[in-house]
């Protein structure tokens, strides 16, 4: 595996791969690797040719008094895993390769990202597109990978690359769980021993919601009402919101007559923990509940 930090790099790297007729995959992270991210990387070492995987801690997508500077970081172990699991290119660019001075475009859709996360995160998902688009430009991926525990930053980024018409296919990958259910992310690293015990409490509000909507339930405040009741059983946990929306524009349902997405935001101690399910009443049935890999 070979470790790049120039924009420049990372495009000779994937020109040389199509050179070859090899095709890319790209997986964008911000490092502090956990197994989630592992089945990204695995699966784009699986489906393409050549492998890049980007680690950046994206200032951009920071808000102001957010956790730009205790965001966790531990370079070499990552560079190790990712080794172990045959990545080609580690791309790990310094904030000023990415935002060199005088650095002044933005990309973003509005709509989309002032709903759910955006509204209590303003400017977050302009900071997402504007870094995704510029690694999307830098590895010219034919595939890149995103992890559905970020639901909705998939979904605007699957509008972005709709509207600016990207070349790369942007692949969803089912969220990776701990044992008891908790998404993995490495912003847990911030629970203590006592909150990562309740944690999973967020997981199975919505799988309570889940099951109304599977029991043919289509009453969105119903469902959001079932996983709000839940969390509010627990003092530590501060909801930021319980919502369904639409897939398609991120806007609140008043029914569910076509594929939403029902999403939920807590704080906890340090951290903020986000789920979701993604329910198509149309869809086949439900796949069996357990640890599903991407
Ligand atoms: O999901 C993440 O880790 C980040 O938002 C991403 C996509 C790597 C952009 O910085």
């Amino acid at each position: 595996m070979e470790t790049v930090t120039t924009v420049r790099e990372m495009k000779a790297r994937s020109r040389a791969w199509r050179r070859h007729g090899l095709s890319v995959g790209l997986v964008p992270t911000m490092g502090f690797l956990h197994r989630g991210h592992g089945s990204l990387v695995e699966r784009s070492v699986r489906e393409n040719g050549r492998t890049a995987v980007s680690v950046f801690v994206n200032p951009a997508q920071f808000g102001p008094g957010e956790d730009l500077e205790s965001y966790p970081r531990d370079p070499a172990r990552d560079s190790a895993y990712l080794k172990s699991l045959g990545v080609n290119v580690l791309f790990m660019p310094e904030p000023s390769e990415m935002y060199p001075p005088g650095f002044a475009t933005a990309v973003e859709a509005p709509e989309l990202g002032e709903a759910l996360c955006g509204a209590s995160r303003p400017g977050h998902f302009r900071g997402v597109c504007t870094v995704v688009l510029k690694l999307l430009n830098a590895a010219s991926p034919d595939r890149a990978y995103f992890g559905l525990k970020d639901a909705q930053q998939f979904f605007i980024l699957r509008r972005m690359a709709r509207d600016l018409d990207l070349d790369a296919s942007l692949v969803p990958c089912e969220t990776v769980r701990e044992a008891d259910g908790l998404a993995m992310s490495s912003r847990n690293s911030y629970l203590t021993p006592e909150e990562r015990a309740v944690a999973p409490l967020l997981r199975k509000a919505l799988l309570a919601a889940e099951d109304y909507l599977i029991g043919g339930g289509r009453d969105p405040a119903e469902a959001c009402g079932i996983v709000g009741g839940m969390l509010s059983g627990e003092s530590r946990f501060v909801p930021d919101y319980v919502e369904a929306v639409a897939t398609s524009d991120l806007k609140p349902v008043s029914e569910v007559s076509s594929e939403i997405l029902l999403a939920a935001a807590v704080r906890l101690g340090r951290a903020r923990l986000i789920d979701n399910v993604i329910f198509d009443p149309s869809g086949p049935s439900r796949k069996p509940r357990g640890g599903a890999g991407c």
